[in-house]
């Protein structure tokens, strides 16, 4: 704790530091200080808080943290009622609603507030002299339930206005909300651990606002903004809404920065198209806009119809959540084998697009809803996720029904389904050999950001797959336009009839008598054709045609041959993306090809040595060890280099690499049971070759300054699976690397070399520029627009139009916590 001789000073010195973060950070989303900087701030005060009980205030920063349930909620009167708000679904009603105004005003000009609807949970928030009171929900409009010690917790809620010139008395009226990422991240940990999901972030604002125990609402992250104010007293606040909501913003208060002034129906019915092209890029759910009438004079003059308020409208978007039925739930094997229920359903529009899948995430989450085929279900789609089933209506549910079950077998290739201890995720063990996952990785393989072929699409590559042309990625580079010109001719005919009248025309009469008798064993005497017709016929194999007897269209496969051949020629990074290895995205691919350079170094090299490239942990390093180690892979790298793919860009590996290229790190990477890092220095210094660890007996182990319990460790490690030839292994190829690794760094080469880096949004750690510095210091380029060459995109806090075309782009986004460790990682 800091010494001070005044606490009451530090305290009130600290709280003021706090808050100005706090507002910097959600109403000005302009964060000046870390995290970690505030939370280093924030336990100084509560140590000191602690030591001084009597200067414990209500409006602290530290009183954000909850406090244990209580058995149920009080009633709060609103002295003003909360509103709700009349609708508008079309165009026509908004004329209706604006003109409504002005013939009753008699104006032609009407100047609106047009905001942005965002579905959470209304409340209102009561700020006597500038500290918060009182919190409390809508309930009927009239009662509330007061959830104050709730709202403390919710960060975006200032305690204390700032500034000065509050009324006295101030409700704020608002809508808390739980950020789309938020909710993604917390379901994604609830699915991951079983507990409870969250249906939608609505559900999600809701659901925690009412938590009994406000401990638990602190650990949820909700947000807050405010739209307007309840009971003013002795204050007055300025005559046009949009001033009013400029006032609280000035007060602390977040204010969503879509808001804007507008004028007429056209404004309006502008700015609803260009909030509604947002809004799947938007970082929290919106249900629609709201339209207020700007003057507030005008509002009092405009009054209200029952329960909602003639100068204002909701214009609502198409729903994000609709209902339909299950008509069948069905896996689908994705790269890495992994078994995801899938549900069919009945087609619905869901937020203007018809659905017919949605995902069920895992069989986990199939039994915590407990959705069955014929269900009556909800389906929800947000933002750029997949629809996803979000509950079963279960007074719809049909009689008859059984609980889904996850089929023992893969329904593509029949091996078996799996599941390892603990885990989540089911997986098909039948990796390559399964159709299903050899499609995918296909797939993955000629992606735009892989080896990049142009015009190889997914129907495409199923037909390659089921007629056993293509079995493995290199299969794709012994296509040539014979077998691309028969296989379309198969595959687009509609029976076999249809096929032979077309083959006809590119056959000599004795070839084409032979095929007549092939298609004719294939389809049988009975007269039955069977489904897999083409395939079959594909596989017992065709006649040469002669494409010059009568012209056929052609140039998509000399394209797509083109295309393969351009294919060929590619990066380092590309190609080990391609592989498609498990954990290996684009960004690690990046980070090995900048590190060791070179695929006939990588593909040799043992597990714990991929950890030297920062960013790079245990389980990606052992994900990369196994594919490496499997020889249908090393094969299938054989296959494609022989028949002429280049890597174009290989290079002795990164000087910085230099940095870890000792035995005891090597030994610390290994992950040997209480072998610390001083440990392991102490061991190299006495016994400084793999060898001599390997010869040494308990006694020269300990001699070499291991604690007992650690040398009887290490000689138990070395004794399992094959630990002791790994070491050597590994050993070897630290001695390989030493011997290639340049000694220094040449130029500007670094880690990143050649990536192009574009920087957006506000950081809170350090300025964008000090950010650009860093990373051209490790051999980046940094500009300032995204485009297709951008290798990723670091995104800080309202980032706007840059984040929103890099997603368009697919390009990587990293997020400050992510260059922050990888930034880290450097250094070390
Ligand atoms: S104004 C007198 N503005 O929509 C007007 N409401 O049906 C009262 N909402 O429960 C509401 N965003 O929580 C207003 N920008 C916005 C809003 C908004 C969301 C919610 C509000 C209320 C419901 C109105």
């Amino acid at each position: 704790m800091t010494k001070t001789p005044d606490p009451a000073a530090r305290i009130a010195a600290l709280r003021q530091q706090l808050d100005e973060a706090s507002y910097r950070y959600y109403v000005l989303d302009a964060p000046t200080i870390p995290d970690a900087e505030y939370d280093r701030l924030l336990r100084e005060l509560e140590q000191l808080e602690a030591a001084h009980p009597q200067l414990v205030s209500p409006d602290s920063p530290t009183q954000r943290v909850g406090a244990p349930a209580g058995s149920h909620f009080a009633q709060v009167r609103h002295a003003i009622p909360m509103l709700s708000l009349g609708n508008a679904f079309d165009d026509a009603e908004v004329l209706d609603f604006v003109r409504r105004i002005g013939d009753r005003l008699g104006r032609e000009r009407l100047i609106f507030s047009a905001e942005p609807k965002l579905d959470g949970l209304a409340v209102s928030l009561r700020y006597e002299h500038g500290r918060f009171v009182q919190g409390a929900t809508r309930g009927d409009g009239f009662t509330g339930e007061d959830v104050t010690a709730n709202l403390r917790t919710v960060k975006a809620i200032p305690l204390k206005l700032r500034g000065s010139g509050w009324p006295d008395v101030l409700e704020v009226r608002g809508e808390v909300y739980m950020p789309r990422a938020a909710f993604e991240a917390y379901n994604q940990q609830a699915r991951l651990h079983g507990g409870k999901v969250l249906a939608n972030p609505r559900n999600g604002a809701a659901g925690s606002l009412r938590q009994l125990d406000a401990r638990i609402t602190a650990q949820r992250p909700l947000a807050f903004f405010a739209y307007g104010v309840g009971q003013v007293e002795g204050g007055a606040l300025p005559d046009r809404h949009s001033q009013v909501l400029r006032q609280l913003r000035q007060w602390g208060l977040p204010v969503s920065d879509l808001t804007k002034v507008v004028e007429g129906a056209e404004g309006l019915l502008a700015y609803y198209r260009q909030i509604g092209a947002r809004r799947d890029t938007l970082p929290f759910d919106i249900d629609g806009v709201v339209y207020k009438l700007d003057d507030v004079q005008g509002q009092r003059e405009m009054g209200f119809v029952s329960r909602a308020p003639r100068w204002a409208l909701a214009h609502k978007y198409p729903a994000q959540e609709q209902s339909t039925t299950v008509e069948a739930i069905q896996i689908q094997i994705g790269r890495s084998g992994a078994a995801t229920p899938v549900a069919r359903l009945a087609p619905v529009q869901v937020a203007g697009v018809t659905v017919t899948n949605a995902t069920l995430h895992n069989a986990d989450q199939i039994k915590r809803l407990d959705v069955r085929v014929g269900d009556a279900v909800i389906v929800r789609r947000a933002g750029d996720v997949i629809p996803e089933v979000v509950g079963v209506i279960l007074e719809r549910r049909p009689k008859g029904t059984t609980p889904w079950q996850m089929p023992r077998h893969c329904p593509v290739c029949g091996s078996d389904i799996v599941r390892e201890e603990g885990a989540a995720v089911w997986r098909c063990s039948g990796e390559l050999s399964c159709p299903a996952q050899r499609k995918e990785a296909i797939g993955h393989f000629v992606s735009r950001r892989a080896m990049d072929v142009d015009g190889l699409g997914e129907k495409f590559i199923e037909v390659l797959v089921d007629a056993g042309v293509v079995q493995g990625v290199a299969d794709l580079y012994r296509l040539d336009l014979d077998l691309l010109l028969q296989l379309r001719l198969v595959t687009s005919a509609q029976t076999p009839e249809g096929f032979l009248r077309a083959a006809r025309e590119h056959l000599a009469s004795g070839a084409y008598s032979t095929l007549e008798a092939t298609v004719a064993r294939i389809c049988g005497k009975a007269g039955a054709v069977p489904d897999t017709w083409q395939a079959e016929l594909l596989r017992a194999g065709l006649p040469a045609f002669d494409w010059n007897r009568k012209k056929i269209a052609s140039k998509w496969a000399q394209n797509l041959i083109a295309a393969l051949d351009k294919s060929k020629h590619t990066t380092l990074e590309r190609f080990l993306f391609a592989l498609g290895i498990e954990h290996v995205g684009e960004s690690t691919a990046k980070a090995l090809a900048a590190w060791f350079g070179d695929l006939a170094l990588i593909r040799t090299l043992p597990w714990p040595l991929f950890k030297r490239v920062p960013d790079i942990g245990g389980e990606v390093a052992r994900a990369l060890g196994s594919f490496f180690a499997q020889a249908g892979n090393q094969q299938a790298i054989d296959a494609l280099l022989q028949r002429g793919v280049v890597i174009g860009d290989t290079h002795p590996p990164s000087a910085l690499l230099r940095q870890g290229l000792d035995l005891a790190t090597l030994l610390v990477d290994l992950e040997i049971p209480r072998l610390t890092r001083i440990r392991a220095e102490s061991l190299v210094k006495a016994l400084p070759e793999v060898d001599d660890i390997l010869q040494a007996g308990p006694e020269a182990l300990v001699g070499a300054g291991l604690p007992q319990d650690t040398a009887a460790a290490l000689i138990q490690w070395l004794r399992e699976d094959d630990h002791a030839q790994l070491l050597q292994a590994a050993g070897a190829a630290l001695k390989q690397l030493d011997a290639i690794t340049p000694q220094q760094a040449t130029g500007q080469a670094g880690p990143l070399s050649g990536q192009t880096v574009v920087l957006t949004g506000s950081l809170e750690a350090m300025t964008r520029e000090q950010a650009g510095a860093k990373l051209e210091a490790l051999g980046a380029k940094v500009t300032g627009s995204v485009s297709k060459k951008t290798s990723f995109v670091v995104a800080g806090a309202e980032a706007g139009s840059k984040l929103t075309k890099a997603r368009e782009l697919g390009i990587e986004v990293w997020d400050e916590a992510r260059l922050l460790e990888f930034l880290a990682g450097q250094r070390a």
